[in-house]
Order: C-alpha cells, then sequence, then structure tokens
C-alpha cells in the first residue's frame, strides 16, 4: 500500500529553538570529573530539552506501509519453544537489510541523531543485528508488538536517551502505523503519541534524576537532588500507564547537592566547605529506589516496570570538553572491551537496585523485567553522532556527541529486545496464553 501523506503540523515542535546554538553554548568545566555529558550543549538542565531542534514536520513524503510482516500472526512463542537464553550477552553480526527506516521515510529523528543528514560519510553502522551467544534474537516485528500492546500504554522515564530510544520505536512502529500526538503540553520532553488502530499510547517523562531536582542557580551547575521525593512530572501521571520504562545515569556524574528529609546531605563537586562531600553513588541508589517506590505505590495497579540499564557513551582522545571524539566505524567484539570503571558501577547499582525491588514488587504481584542493553551499547563505539548532528559553526566549539545514539542506528536493537522480552515475559507468566499481562 502507498499513502501520501501531509505530516501533521505538530504544536510546539520548533517554534522555542530558534536561538542558534552558539549563542547558548557555554561549556561547563569541572576539574574533577572525568566524562560527564549528557548533551553536547548543554549548560543548563531546565533549559537544556528546549535547545534541540527538531525535523520540519510538514513535508509531503511518500510513506509506504509494509504489510509483509502482518501474516506472521504468532504473536507469542509457544510455552515449548522458550529456552532459558540470555539474550543480553552476545555480538555485533552484519545485517544487509538494516536499516529499516531512513530519514526520508521518518520524521521522527532529531536534528541532532540524524547523522545521515549532517554528512556522516559511513553508513556501515546501520547494518548490524544482535546475536545472543546462545539463541537467536528476531528482528523487531512491528505488528506483533502493536498487537501485543492493545488498548495498552507505554511510558518512557528518564533522561534524553530514553527520549532517543522512543524516537527509535516511533520510526520502527511507522511501519504499521504513524501515531498521532496527544501531548497535553508544547513541552517536547513531554511527548504523548496515540496509535489508533491499536489503541496504543506512548509517552516521555523526562526526568534525567529520576526524582525531584532543582536547578541551585541559574548560571552555575549544581543541581539540588532530593533523593527521597518523587518527581511529579512522571509519578502524578503514571498511574495511567501499563508499562514504564526506567532509566537514569550520565546526569549523577554531574556537580549536585543532595537532600534528604529536605536537609543537605552532602554535595558532589562542589566547593562549599561546610558541607560533606558525596559522590553520586549513594544519590544514584537512593534515586532509583525512590522512583521504583512511586511506582508501586502510585503506579498502575498491574503495572509492568522495566529497566532500561545505562547506556555508556563512548568518548576516546580526550575527555568530552576536550577535544574527546567517537570516530570508529564498526562495533567491538565482546572480547575488545570491558565494562569498567563508572559505567561498571552504574550497571552494578542498577542491577542491585532492581533486584532489591523486584523483590518487593513480586510480593505485590507486580512484575519487573530487565533490558540490560549495556554490554550491547559498550560494544557500539560507532553508533553515536559524534560531530554529525548540527553542521559545522564557525569560530564555535561544539563537543562532539558520544553520548545519544544516531537514528538509524544501533539504539534501534532496543525494540528487539523489547519485544522479545514481552514475549518470553508474557509466556512465562500466562501458561494458558491468555491475558498478557
Ligand atoms: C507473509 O507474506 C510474505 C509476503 O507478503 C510472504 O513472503 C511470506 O511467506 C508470508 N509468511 C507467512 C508465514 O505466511
Ligand atoms: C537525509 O540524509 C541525506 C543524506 O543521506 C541528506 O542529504 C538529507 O538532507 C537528509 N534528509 C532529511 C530530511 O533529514
Ligand atoms: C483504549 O484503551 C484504554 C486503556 O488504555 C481504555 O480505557 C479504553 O477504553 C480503550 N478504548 C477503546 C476504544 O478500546
Ligand atoms: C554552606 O555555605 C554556603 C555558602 O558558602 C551557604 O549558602 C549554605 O547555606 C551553607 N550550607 C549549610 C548546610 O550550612
Ligand atoms: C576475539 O574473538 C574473536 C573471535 O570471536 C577472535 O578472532 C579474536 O582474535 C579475539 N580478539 C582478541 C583481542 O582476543
Ligand atoms: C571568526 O574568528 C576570526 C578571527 O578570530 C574573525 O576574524 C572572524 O570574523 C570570525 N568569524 C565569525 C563568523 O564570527
Amino acid at each position: 500500500m502507498k499513502f501520501l501523506l501531509h505530516f501533521p503540523l505538530l504544536k510546539g515542535n520548533n517554534i522555542r529553538s530558534k536561538q542558534t546554538l552558539s549563542s547558548k553554548v557555554t561549556i561547563l568545566v569541572f576539574s574533577t570529573l572525568v566524562v560527564f555529558m549528557l548533551t553536547t550543549i548543554s549548560s543548563s538542565l531546565f533549559s537544556y530539552h528546549s535547545l534541540l531542534k527538531i525535523n520540519e514536520y510538514n513535508k509531503e513524503v511518500s510513506i509506504e506501509f509494509d504489510d509483509s510482516l502482518k501474516n506472521e500472526t504468532e504473536i507469542m512463542p509457544s510455552t515449548t519453544s522458550v529456552k532459558k537464553c540470555d539474550i543480553f550477552s552476545g555480538e555485533w553480526v552484519p545485517n544487509p537489510e538494516a536499516p529499516y527506516y531512513t530519514n526520508t521515510t521518518c520524521w521522527e529523528i532529531h536534528e541532532h541523531q540524524n547523522c545521515m543528514k549532517f554528512g556522516r560519510p559511513d553508513s556501515e553502522f546501520m547494518k548490524w543485528r544482535w546475536k545472543p551467544n546462545e539463541c537467536e534474537l528476531p528482528i523487531f516485528n512491528p505488528f506483533q508488538f502493536l498487537e501485543i500492546m492493545r488498548g495498552k500504554s507505554m511510558a518512557f522515564v528518564g533522561d534524553s536517551i530514553g527520549r532517543n530510544h522512543m524516537q527509535s520505536m516511533i520510526c520502527l512502529l511507522s511501519r504499521a502505523e504513524w501515531p498521532v500526538d496527544v501531548s497535553y503540553t508544547d513541552e517536547f520532553s513531554f511527548k504523548r503519541w496515540q496509535y489508533s488502530n491499536y489503541n496504543f499510547t506512548m509517552a516521555t517523562f523526562w526526568s534525567p534524576y529520576l526524582v525531584r531536582a532543582e536547578q541551585v542557580d541559574s548560571k552555575g551547575g549544581l543541581i539540588n537532588v532530593y533523593l527521597d521525593e518523587f518527581d511529579e512530572k512522571w509519578t502524578a501521571q503514571i498511574k495511567e500507564f501499563d508499562y514504564v520504562i526506567i532509566n537514569g545515569g550520565q546526569w549523577f556524574l554531574r556537580p549536585m547537592v543532595f537532600y534528604e528529609n529536605q536537609k543537605i546531605v552532602g554535595c558532589q563537586y562542589c566547593s562549599w566547605e561546610n558541607v560533606t562531600h558525596l559522590t553520586w553513588h549513594n544519590g544514584y541508589k537512593k534515586a532509583f529506589r525512590t522512583s521504583y517506590k512511586a511506582i508501586m505505590s502510585v503506579g498502575k495497579p498491574k503495572g509492568v516496570t522495566i529497566l532500561r540499564t545505562y547506556a555508556p557513551s563512548h568518548f576516546e582522545n580526550g575527555v568530552w570538553d576536550k577535544g574527546g571524539n567517537c570516530v570508529r566505524t564498526k562495533p567491538f567484539k565482546s572480547n575488545e572491551t570491558r565494562l569498567e570503571g563508572y559505567n561498571l558501577e552504574l550497571h552494578t547499582i542498577q542491577l542491585e537496585e532492581f533486584k532489591r525491588a523486584e523483590k518487593e514488587a513480586t510480593k505485590k504481584g507486580l512484575k519487573f523485567m530487565l533490558l540490560d542493553t549495556t554490554q550491547a551499547m559498550l560494544q557500539r563505539p560507532d553508533g553515536h553522532p559524534n560531530k554529525y548532528g548540527h553542521w559545522p559553526q564557525k569560530n564555535v566549539t561544539i563537543s562532539n556527541d558520544c553520548v545519544h545514539w544516531c537514528l538509524p542506528g544501533p539504539i534501534d536493537t532496543w525494540a528487539d529486545f523489547l519485544l522479545q522480552t514481552l514475549k518470553v515475559e508474557g509466556v512465562r507468566s500466562t501458561p494458558e496464553k491468555k491475558d498478557f499481562i
């Protein structure tokens, strides 16, 4: 089927991003910090999301809906075919079929991830799939996914990598259906999309610290993080969502002041002498603890919580604000790299807190699922925009982006992980295969 579509003129697309990058670029320097950049152009937590430019939507594009996958009706593998297999350990293998969309078929690729537009010369990075060591990981089938999600809703809570993930999902799902923008605000960090044919809703909630956070002053980098307080920007709405995919990481490596019980308990990379200096580890742990508590207490009674683990950045030849870059064009083999340093620590804490919360959730009859994407992404130093997230700017140094992921690109594999996890968990939890959740 071929359709000629007018992209809807979406509200709040690029009105707020008129300011040029250069006028907003302020690079923070923290001597003790090795790598903590979440975005190449961010100096401020609360103005960050308004900086990104979004593709022009009002274009005519010929979109081909792909029916060929529709007849693969088996939504769930049969109980017997679900072997125990760790899908998160494996290797990247060539996939000549990929990518499954391009920047001309999908309008939800934001400028900073539209690497091909800004002249990235190589394209091999789009042509890999993940091969678990002990089984196969099927390529995402948008029809199966939407069938499983019929009448349900999914929220992405966390930082801009979570948003990057949802954009990848929209592009992959576009083979089956385009969503309608049903956002309740113009802020593009709080988007809501509706798939009418399936009555499925997807939403992002931007909450890089997962708990309530507040900028101390507009210029400095210090952020107050209230480790035991819910971030109502998402917790107030989370009861509507059947699935909550939570993520977080890089922002905890920044200068911050930790609060508990409304009192300062310490700070990281601050110059205050009257306050205990703490590292992020404790804060990170507590932020996840508080988030799980929020989901379990104010979330949907039978909702499913999914942790999408930390995705490592890949700066080489320098730190992020000292010319560090990511110029590789091929994935690593699993034996060519190792999870270590703060990447390992972030991941370990995530798993510990996940398991801890899962135990409690199980008692309450709630379901937790793990998308342990860290190792797979560690093996993808080639998947970042690097300098191809914008045009080169004269006289302005913009740090390379080795944090976010090009679209199309390796982040599309998260959809493969997600669908497979939903299928396998669905079989495990429902032996008669009737009610999916
Ligand atoms: C599904 O359709 C495609 C093409 O439309 C065909 O090649 C394939 O064999 C079909 N698969 C099944 C399971 O019927
Ligand atoms: C898509 O990428 C091509 C390069 O492959 C570029 O020339 C074009 O401007 C991009 N289009 C959009 C809409 O981003
Ligand atoms: C759509 O799904 C919501 C739950 O997400 C449900 O309340 C509503 O009744 C459904 N609407 C239709 C038309 O099925
Ligand atoms: C620590 O000192 C700073 C000024 O240097 C002050 O603003 C802050 O309130 C003090 N904090 C505490 C907990 O005493
Ligand atoms: C890594 O494993 C591959 C086989 O998968 C092997 O060919 C290669 O030599 C190994 N490399 C290192 C550095 O051990
Ligand atoms: C860039 O810097 C050079 C020398 O510092 C100056 O002559 C030139 O006008 C600047 N260009 C722009 C576009 O600001």
